[in-house]
């Protein structure tokens, strides 16, 4: 029976990934995903005390609703800028607990049922259980520091490669000799050596590079889960764990492929900050500026606009103030599309989150794919709080730091109004040619206030 209820969460589980992969299917992908977590929970109940016997089922129910109580009041309260941090700090969650379980089979391991018949634990038993503690220790530090660095209390430190190697080679050597020995200090050793390793490495990694890393150490996460299921013998465990770690995996490569870098790149070097300060231009260049007035006069002689989002949006929650100058327009039946960048902002999906929070209708929302080709035949694009993704030296220019990455093509569109504070740069460091445009006005002001003002004005 638990091993059928095994089955049916874990199909749950699958279909609920699916339905996150779009906005319009994702309340369903998260409703099948909790009752996939539900009715795991009761089937690993049943497995281990299917008479109620031995456990006193109060202690279970009460943790179930306690731990509910706090996730819900969690999510309810947290901004959407603060979500990286969130999923960063319940990672610290899930390492924890593969760490706590892995010392609970080490100490008792009859009760688990890992024992051989001569009251042995096996070499595999002893491995997966070493493994998965070391992949929990350096989820739950790595995670950690991710989360105090997301949350601004800490701002990150250098440290030496050899100091990594280092760890990652003892954590290596120390695993082999538990494995062979049985020892209770290699055991132990490991555990610290990979605290201390998760925290080494994540210290050093670029603030903005972080929703990578938090993508990464959701993957770890997965495959600390698995490998405490092959010690626990628990299908469910393992083949959750191998999709949150697959599929944390596959989010890490497409941001980075995204971004045009490499995970090697991102983990060993300090992200794009170094780069700044030798990139961003201090040469004054001529640009046009314009008012609110001067925009909504072009907005209102426009017949078709594309409207692109970016990081400056989501600092300034600029998405309502957007959608009702947008309806302003549509009321004057002027073509608005919204153009994302799979990148755009600073975690993946963000744009399309802050949208969909301010009600846009999701089939106005349209992927680079989709939309780009259409930005030749558009009168305006709109680009608000959007820089690095509208860049036209990631096409032209081979030394910089985004050369490659996919752009919006923007500079295509007949007019182009840029909304933003200052004429700096954006993550990358890099100035933008666009801003210099003969077709480009820059409007130079917060996100919201200057959208609100072009309302007002139109
Ligand atoms: P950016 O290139 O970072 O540009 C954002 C622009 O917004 C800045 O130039 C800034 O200019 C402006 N801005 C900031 N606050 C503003 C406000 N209150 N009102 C108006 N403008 C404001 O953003 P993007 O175009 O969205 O590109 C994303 C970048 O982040 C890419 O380089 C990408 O590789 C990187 N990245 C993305 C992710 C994911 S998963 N999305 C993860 C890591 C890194 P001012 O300061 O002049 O206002």
């Amino acid at each position: 029976m638990a091993n059928i209820l095994y089955l049916i969460a874990a199909v749950c589980f699958i279909f609920s990934l699916k339905g996150l992969s779009s906005a319009e299917s994702s309340r369903n992908g998260n409703i099948c995903g909790i009752c996939g977590m539900a009715l795991a929970c009761v089937a690993t109940y049943v497995k281990i005390d299917p008479a109620c016997l031995s456990i006193n089922p109060w202690f279970t129910i009460s943790a179930v609703v306690i731990g509910g109580a706090i996730g819900i009041l969690i999510a309810k309260n947290v901004s959407m800028t603060s979500l990286p941090q969130m999923i960063a700090g319940f990672h610290t969650l899930v390492g924890m607990a593969a760490v706590l379980i892995a010392f609970s089979v080490y100490c008792a391991p009859k009760l688990f049922g890992i024992m051989s018949l001569d009251d042995e634990i096996s070499t595999l038993s002893l491995a997966e259980m070493c493994i998965g503690t070391a992949i929990g220790a350096i989820t739950f530090s790595g995670s950690m520091v991710a989360f105090l660095k997301l949350q601004g209390v800490y701002k990150g430190h250098k440290v030496p490669l050899p100091l990594n190697a280092f760890l990652l080679s003892s954590i290596v050597c120390l695993i082999v000799h538990f494995v062979i020995s049985q020892r209770c200090d290699a055991f132990l050793l490991v555990t610290i050596f990979s605290f201390i390793f998760g925290a080494t490495l994540i210290m050093p990694i670029g603030g903005a590079d972080m929703p990578v890393v938090v993508s990464m150490l959701n993957s770890y996460s997965g495959w600390a889960a698995s490998g405490i299921g092959f010690t626990l013998h628990n299908d469910l465990l393992i083949i959750t764990g191998a999709l949150v770690g697959s599929s944390g995996a596959i989010l890490s490569y497409i941001m980075c492929k995204g971004m045009n870098r490499s995970l090697i790149e991102v983990i060993f070097s300090s992200g794009y900050e170094n780069l700044q300060a030798a990139s961003a231009s201090s040469e004054i260049k001529p640009f046009k500026k314009g008012s609110p007035e001067d925009a909504a006069f072009v907005l209102k002689n426009a017949s078709s606009v594309i409207v692109v989002p970016g990081y400056g949006m989501a600092t300034s929650q600029a998405q309502h103030a957007l959608k009702e100058m947008v309806d302003l327009l549509k009321k004057q039946n002027v073509n608005v599309k919204y153009a994302i960048h799979p990148v755009a902002g600073r975690m993946p999906g963000h744009m399309n989150v802050l949208l969909a929070e301010a009600n846009v209708p999701y089939e106005d929302v349209f992927e680079l794919d989709e939309i780009n080709r259409d930005f030749a035949s558009c009168d305006v694009a709109y680009v608000i709080g959007a820089n690095d993704v509208t860049n036209p030296a990631a096409k032209k220019n081979q030394s910089s730091p985004i050369y490659g990455m996919p752009i919006l093509d923007v500079e295509k569109a007949k007019s182009i109004l840029f909304l933003k504070r200052s004429m700096g740069a954006g993550y990358a460091g890099i100035d933008n040619e666009l801003f210099y445009a003969q077709n480009t006005m820059m409007l130079l002001g917060d996100a919201k206030k200057m959208t609100e003002a072009i309302a007002k004005a139109m």
